[in-house]
């Protein structure tokens, strides 16, 4: 069954300071954004990739797939033969997900969620989470377990201040969770027309169905840029692989 990715890349990016949004930076002179669909479209399984750019920036998204030889709806553009499509995104990143899928051929019964912000994925995590979707698993993430131990707080009102702790949960348990998430079809549809809470990712949609998500290994370089210093080490991971 053919597999798609929907790249949110909506984001302004806050949290990296100002400047253009976030997934629209440049990694070493090459937009954030297209590192993140090279490393989608680097998959074999992958067909079509659905990039939802930033609200106004649809146009300026799709120019730069074509000045990086990415066009769209054009098979045997890419290396891997994948289509782009680029749709306008929303306030969330919910929001921007079903934005994206709403463009979602009725063929792709395998769909990844890849966030722009995770520029560095390798190939081998992307085709392994592909691999465990195909195995029959409803929802698929990569995990890497904690470096840090990790409190659970009671929120301070203000920044800054002291905040009471309330539990600290056994790290041994822990995963931090990462992108391509892996979905059948069907499953991440319902999530997103059922699932109203807000989630920080698309499998915790899946849960809340009282669905299976199960993990596979994730990757030290899959991380995501969020504040400045990210950009440093995305910077130097690239650096690093030309040599
Ligand atoms: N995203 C999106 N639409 C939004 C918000 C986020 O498509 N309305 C995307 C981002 O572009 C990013 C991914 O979701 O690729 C993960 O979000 P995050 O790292 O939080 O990016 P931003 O929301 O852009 O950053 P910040 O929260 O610091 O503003
Ligand atoms: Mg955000």
């Amino acid at each position: 069954t053919p597999v798609a990715a929907v790249i949110p890349a909506a984001g302004r990016g806050v949290r990296l300071g100002p400047g253009a949004p976030k997934a629209l930076r440049a990694l070493n002179g090459t937009p954030m954004l297209i590192h993140a669909v090279r490393a989608l479209a680097a998959s074999r399984h992958v067909s079509l990739v659905i990039v939802v750019a930033p609200p106004d920036g649809s146009a300026e998204v799709k120019s730069l797939l074509d000045a990086h030889a990415l066009p769209g709806g054009t098979p045997g553009g890419g290396p891997a033969s994948t289509d782009f499509v680029v749709v306008p995104g929303g306030d969330s990143r919910q929001e921007s997900v079903r934005l994206g899928l709403a463009a979602l051929p009725p063929q792709y019964g395998v769909v990844l969620v890849h966030d722009a912000a995770r520029p560095l994925v390798p190939v081998d995590t992307v085709d392994a989470v592909i691999e465990a979707v195909r195995d029959g698993a409803p929802a698929v993430v990569p995990a890497l377990p904690l470096a840090d131990t990790v409190k659970e707080v009671e929120p301070a009102g203000e920044p800054g201040a002291p905040e009471p702790v309330v539990a600290t949960p056994e790290r041994a348990r822990l995963r931090a969770v990462q992108t391509p998430q892996g979905f059948d079809r069907a499953t991440l549809l319902r999530a997103h027309e059922t699932v109203t809470d807000d989630v920080t990712d698309d499998a915790g949609m899946v849960e809340k169905l009282g669905l299976p998500v199960v993990t596979v290994p994730g990757h030290e370089e899959a991380f995501k840029v969020t504040r400045p210093l990210d950009l440093v080490l995305a910077e130097a991971v690239l650096a690093r692989r030309r040599l």
